[in-house]
């Protein structure tokens, strides 16, 4: 799998472009990463300034830092079902998630390949439910044509039948073991990755749909026509791309 080596610098011009699109009041998905982490420090200190946003994270990474930099966090079911949930409800009175800000892995046009820190499931969610996504990205991220493996969370037991289907639809699946310790990676819903190289991926739509229906399949990377605008951050400045 190919790794990012993109400079802090453009990754933090990225992600502070895209906290500055956070207005009072809003509720903001915060994504996971290393560039999502910038967008959430420079919320924090916006909040610490007096912005009041509500957070919705991505991961227990997201959750920590949001928590350590005084964002004040809401779980999916007060921000969609403020009656029905026992949390307060959003400064609004619940009416959503403004917008979403997260990074990518690799990005071609608007699809984009995520799950590099096996949070994607969740990152898909909250993207999706979102008004706006926001992406956050370095130029090493910025590719024609999608060619990295993307990262596909299976039930543990499914591990093995999936990992057949996604030989016969034409994949080679790596199970991801972690880097620090003996044994597969596990997400935060407790689940294992077989990250899935299919060379290059012309047209990723197609692959979405097939990938999503596998039985055992609880999510994968690939999100297409999620992205609203690109914040793309180099050692200058930042593009907005929309
Ligand atoms: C986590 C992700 C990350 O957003 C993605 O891996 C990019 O991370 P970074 O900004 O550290 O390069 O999808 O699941």
């Amino acid at each position: 799998m190919k790794t990012s080596g993109g400079s802090d610098a453009a990754k933090r011009r990225a992600g502070e472009s895209a906290a500055e699109a956070v207005t009072d009041g809003d509720v903001v998905g915060l994504g996971t990463g290393s560039t999502a982490a910038h967008a959430i420090r420079a919320i924090g200190r916006r909040v610490n300034a007096g912005l009041d946003v509500r957070g919705v994270p991505t991961s227990f990474a997201s959750r920590r830092l949001a928590r350590e930099r005084g964002i004040p966090l809401v779980d999916l079911d007060a921000v969609f079902d403020p009656v029905a949930s026992r949390e307060a409800p959003a400064s609004d009175g619940g009416t959503g998630i403004d917008v979403a800000i997260d990074g990518a892995d690799q990005i071609a046009d608007t699809a984009i390949i995520k799950g590099g820190g096996a949070a994607h499931a969740r990152e898909k969610v909250v993207a999706a439910a979102a008004d706006r996504f926001l992406v956050v990205v370095d130029p090493t991220k910025v590719v024609d044509v999608l060619d990295r493996s993307v990262p596909v969370e299976v039930l543990p037991d499914a591990r093995a039948t999936v990992a057949r289907t996604i030989r016969r639809i034409g994949g080679e699946p790596i199970l991801r073991e972690a880097t620090r310790k003996d044994g597969p990676v596990v997400t935060d819903n407790g689940n294992l990755v077989l990250d899935c190289d299919f060379g290059e991926i012309d047209d990723p739509d197609p692959l979405a749909t097939r990938l999503a229906s596998i039985p055992g399949v609880l999510e994968h990377g690939l999100f297409v026509g999620l992205a609203n605008e690109i914040h793309l951050g180099n050692d200058e400045g930042v593009e907005i791309r929309d």
